[in-house]
C-alpha cells in the first residue's frame, strides 16, 4: 500500500500546518501528540503547546479507479478533501494523482483477496465512509450472439467487482451507523430496447439495481444508502473511436458524472432509494 499520503491534516495554535503520515502513525511517532490532544478535547486543560485541531479526513474507497470515470472521480474528491483508498488491478498503478491517493492491488473478482483488502484498509483507518464502486466492463450482443460465456464474463466483471466489495463494506457501515455506497448501473438495464443489443451486459447492470433496493431495506434505519448513477454513453476516448460519427458534444462527461458521485455520498439522509440517471443529451 502507498503511504505517502496525510492522514492527518492539523492546526497549531500559531496556525502551523502539520501534515501527519500514515507512516508515522503507523511507527507510533506521532501517537503521543494525538493522546495528548485527545485529552485536550476531553479535559478542557492542555497546558501543552501542541494545542492542534486535528481533522481527520473522510475515507473514500473507489473501485476502477484507473478507468475513464475513475480518473474523474479520483480527482473530484480529492478537491472534496477526500482520503482516497483505490483499488487498481494487481500489477497496475495509476498513472495520475499518485501522490495523492492511496492504492490497493486487488482483484475484485476473487472474493476471498477482496474481503482481505477491506480489512487491512479498515485496520489503518478504522473507517470507510463512502464506496464508489464504478468498476466494470461492457459487450454488445443480442440474444442470438449471448453465449453463456459471455453472461458469465459479464456478471463477474459488473456484478461480482461490486458484490464482494460491497459484503463487507456494508457490514462496516451498519456498525458504524453511516455510511455510501454507489453502484454504476447502465440505461440498458433500464431501457429494453438499448438492452436488446448488449444483453449480457444489461442483465448484469440489472442486478445492481435490485442489490441497491435490498441493502436500501436493511441500511434505511443505519443512516447506509446505497445510489445507483446511470450513466448514457460518457464522453471517453475508447467511445469517440467506437463511434466516430456520433455527436459527443450530446454524450455525459465524466465530470459531470463525478459532481453527482459528490453529491450522491454528501447528502445527509435526505435520499432514501437514490437513482441518478445521467442521461446528457441523449
Ligand atoms: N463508458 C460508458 O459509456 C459507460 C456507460 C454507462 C455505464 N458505464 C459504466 O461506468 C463504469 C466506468 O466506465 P468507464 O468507461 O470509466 O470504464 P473503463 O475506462 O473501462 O474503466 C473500467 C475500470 O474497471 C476496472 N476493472 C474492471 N474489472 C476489474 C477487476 N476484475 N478488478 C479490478 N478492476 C477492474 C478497470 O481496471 P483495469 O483497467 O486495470 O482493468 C478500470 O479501472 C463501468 O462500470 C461501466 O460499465 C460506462
Amino acid at each position: 500500500m502507498t503511504q505517502s499520503v496525510p492522514d492527518i491534516e492539523a492546526t497549531g495554535r500559531k496556525g502551523q500546518r502539520y501534515a501527519i503520515r500514515q507512516k508515522l502513525w503507523k511507527e507510533g511517532a506521532i501517537t503521543s501528540v494525538v493522546h495528548i490532544y485527545a485529552n485536550c478535547l476531553v479535559t478542557g486543560r492542555c497546558k501543552t503547546d501542541i494545542d492542534i485541531k486535528i481533522t481527520m479526513k473522510k475515507v473514500v474507497l473507489i473501485t476502477g479507479a484507473s478507468g475513464n470515470l475513475g480518473k474523474a472521480a479520483v480527482e473530484r474528491f480529492i478537491a472534496e478533501g477526500y482520503h482516497i483508498v483505490a483499488t487498481v488491478t494487481p500489477g497496475k498503478s495509476l498513472n495520475f494523482a499518485a501522490e495523492q491517493v492511496e492504492e490497493v492491488e486487488v482483484n475484485l473478482t476473487n472474493e476471498v483477496m477482496v474481503q482481505d483488502v477491506i480489512r487491512r484498509v479498515l485496520e489503518k483507518h478504522s473507517a470507510i465512509h463512502a464506496a464508489l464502486l464504478l468498476a466494470g466492463g461492457y459487450a454488445s450482443g443480442n440474444v442470438h450472439s449471448t453465449d453463456g460465456d459471455t453472461l458469465k464474463k459479464m456478471w463477474s466483471s459488473n456484478f461480482e467487482t461490486a458484490y464482494y466489495i460491497t459484503r463487507p463494506l456494508f457490514e462496516h457501515m451498519l456498525s458504524q451507523n453511516g455510511g455510501r455506497i454507489v453502484f454504476v448501473g447502465a440505461r440498458p438495464a433500464l431501457q429494453p430496447a438499448d438492452g436488446k443489443k448488449s444483453l449480457a451486459y444489461a442483465l448484469s447492470k440489472s442486478l445492481l439495481f435490485n442489490l441497491a433496493e435490498i441493502l436500501n431495506a436493511e441500511g434505511a434505519e443505519k443512516n447506509v444508502v446505497t445510489a445507483v448513477i446511470v450513466p448514457s454513453t460518457i464522453d471517453t476516448p475508447q467511445n469517440r473511436a467506437a463511434m466516430p460519427k456520433a455527436d459527443f458534444s450530446r454524450w455525459v462527461k465524466p465530470e459531470d458524472i463525478a459532481n453527482v458521485l459528490a453529491f450522491a455520498v454528501s447528502s445527509d439522509g435526505i435520499l432514501r432509494e437514490p437513482v441518478f440517471k445521467v442521461y446528457g443529451k441523449t
